[in-house]
């Protein structure tokens, strides 16, 4: 389980507005970096000499973790990307709408590349989609896990960092479309 180590507030001077929250390094980028490289080498070993796996990345959130884990695969993949609306603020709606669909995936091997895992409600119906549109095997490589957030039973194969309840930004995550730029992960503070 990570926990915070050490702080570090943002600079937000230059551009500070009343929207500003205050944030805490929770995953630094070296660690990340480490990490990733390890689940690449996971992910290849497992579908070494296999047909190419397709690599489902859900934007926007997973768009930095699949970049950097798709350049530390050891096997040939191919890379699609599905666009799916879930939440708003830090709050979840229970409602998820898919704003951009991925085609092309009967008989395909798909691993399904997400940021975080928090109640499960988006990762449940993007795999049941994958699944309906007749891939041969589905599997889920996600970045963060919040299992204590969990409200449908959904288990990822690959998981980089288990965190607790914290809502966390950077590395591709954000809040209220702000902080994805930011290279290590953030918890923010309340
Ligand atoms: P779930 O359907 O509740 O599992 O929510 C998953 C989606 O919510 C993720 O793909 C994220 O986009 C978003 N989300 C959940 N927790 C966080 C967080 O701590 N920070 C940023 N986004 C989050
Ligand atoms: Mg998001």
């Amino acid at each position: 389980m990570m926990e915070p180590r050490r702080t570090r507030v943002v600079d937000v001077s230059r551009n500070s507005s009343s929207e500003d929250v205050e944030l805490e390094v929770l995953i630094g980028k070296e660690e990340i970096r480490k990490r990733v490289k390890e689940l690449a080498e996971e992910i290849s070993r497992d579908y070494e000499g296999c047909e190419r796996p397709l690599m489902v990345g859900i934007l926007n959130g997973a768009f930095i973790f699949m970049a950097d884990l798709v350049r530390e695969m050891k096997i040939p993949v191919e890379i699609e990307f599905m666009r799916v609306k879930s939440y708003s603020g830090s709050d979840t709606t229970g409602k998820v709408e898919v704003l951009m669909d991925v085609n092309n995936i009967r008989g395909r091997k798909v691993v399904v590349v997400e940021d975080i895992i928090d109640t499960g409600i988006t990762l449940s119906c993007i795999v049941r989609r994958i699944r309906e549109k007749g891939a041969e095997s589905v599997r889920v490589c996600a970045l963060l896990d919040k299992p204590s957030r969990r409200v449908v039973d959904v288990k990822a194969d690959y998981v980089g960092f288990t965190i607790p309840d914290y809502f966390v930004v950077g590395y591709g995550l954000d809040y209220n479309g702000r902080y994805r730029e930011l290279p290590e992960i953030y918890r923010i503070r309340s």
